[in-house]
């Protein structure tokens, strides 16, 4: 595995795997290429000498396979929160989770690359209440369907230095006196980015891997009301998080839709239905030891 191709590299997942992979010493030679849409996204990985940042189109099939010659494996994470609305999904959703894997599927058969590692979400499925949950079931549809040697990772909500999660909260609480939260029981078990990022690097160079799908969580299972009150009162600003009555999270969700980057949306609440957490308590394969909110956190929400 030489040559890797990471579409979506450059995000918070991707950029830890990018430089997980690049501390092994087996990717000493390795060249990761990362397309990005804008180059200066990608600057925090311009220091990897294994990394090459390349501004690019990915959803041209033709710049897809471009990228796709000579590759030994793809890694693709490019994920989308918000996608619009619609039956089954969204536009955005049907593209970035659909779509794209279907030109990854098609451009990597035409390449002769048979190795893909892809990134879906946990509770992923064609009934699920949300598009983001059921376009993220589609893609992985697409993809066990074109034959390729694929492994398929489903991690619940993923925490660690620049999320957008617990930073978001712990950001929010500098200005908000209280918390008015949409969905403050819905369950996640939130894993460490570098634990989903040592998955999938292992699975990178482990055969058996092939045709596997891992779901990925960490130890400990929190609704949402508790994580962010643990985010704000780490980050040393205690507040009060009042739960909204659905009707009222609904409201507040669609008119968020309005602010450009706004931090939720309806579809989000639809997805926040279903219980993001492992069925067997912690999973993470491989013998690794999922690492605990409470040893990390702190870390980078304090201050
Ligand atoms: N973070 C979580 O809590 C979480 C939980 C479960 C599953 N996941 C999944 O894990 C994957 C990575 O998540 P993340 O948190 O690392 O996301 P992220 O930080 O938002 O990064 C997204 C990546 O995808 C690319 N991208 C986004 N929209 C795109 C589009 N329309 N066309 C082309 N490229 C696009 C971005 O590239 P540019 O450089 O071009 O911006 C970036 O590299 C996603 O598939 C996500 O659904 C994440």
């Amino acid at each position: 595995m030489k040559n890797v191709l990471v579409i979506g590299g450059t995000g918070f997942l991707g950029s830890a795997i990018v430089r997980e992979l690049a501390r092994r010493p087996a990717s000493a030679d390795c060249c990761f290429t990362l397309p990005t849409r804008r180059r200066e996204r990608a600057k925090h990985l311009l220091v990897l000498p294994t990394a090459s940042i390349i501004e690019a189109d990915v959803h041209d099939p033709a710049t897809l396979a471009r990228l796709m010659t000579g590759q030994d494996a793809v890694i693709s994470l490019v994920g989308v929160l918000k996608g619009g609305e619609g039956e089954p999904y969204g536009k955005g959703f049907a593209r970035a989770h659909v779509e794209l894997p279907q030109k990854i599927a098609a451009a990597a058969r035409t390449a002769g690359v048979r190795r893909v590692l892809h990134v879906s979400a946990l509770k992923a499925a064609v009934d699920a209440p949300s598009g983001y949950l059921r376009s993220k079931a589609a893609g992985e549809a697409v993809l066990r369907e074109a034959g390729l040697d694929l492994t398929l990772f489903r991690p619940s909500v993923i925490f660690g230095a620049g999320d957008s999660f617990l930073t978001l909260f712990a950001r929010l609480a500098r200005i908000a006196p209280f918390f008015p939260l949409a969905g403050a029981n819905a369950r996640f078990q939130p894993v460490w980015v570098e634990d989903v990022a040592a998955v999938v690097a292992d699975s990178l160079l482990r055969p058996e891997t092939i045709g596997a799908t891992y779901d990925l969580c960490g130890p400990t299972q929190y609704n949402l009301r508790e994580l962010v009150s643990y985010a704000v009162a780490v980050a040393g600003h205690p507040r009060l998080v009042i739960g909204l009555p659905e009707a009222v999270a609904w409201l507040q969700a669609w008119a968020m839709e309005f602010i450009p980057n706004g931090p939720m949306t309806r579809d989000n609440i639809r997805s926040m239905r279903v219980a993001s957490v492992c069925d067997v308590g912690c999973t993470l394969p491989f013998g690794r030891v999922a690492t605990p909110l409470e040893i990390v956190a702190p870390t980078y929400l304090r201050g």
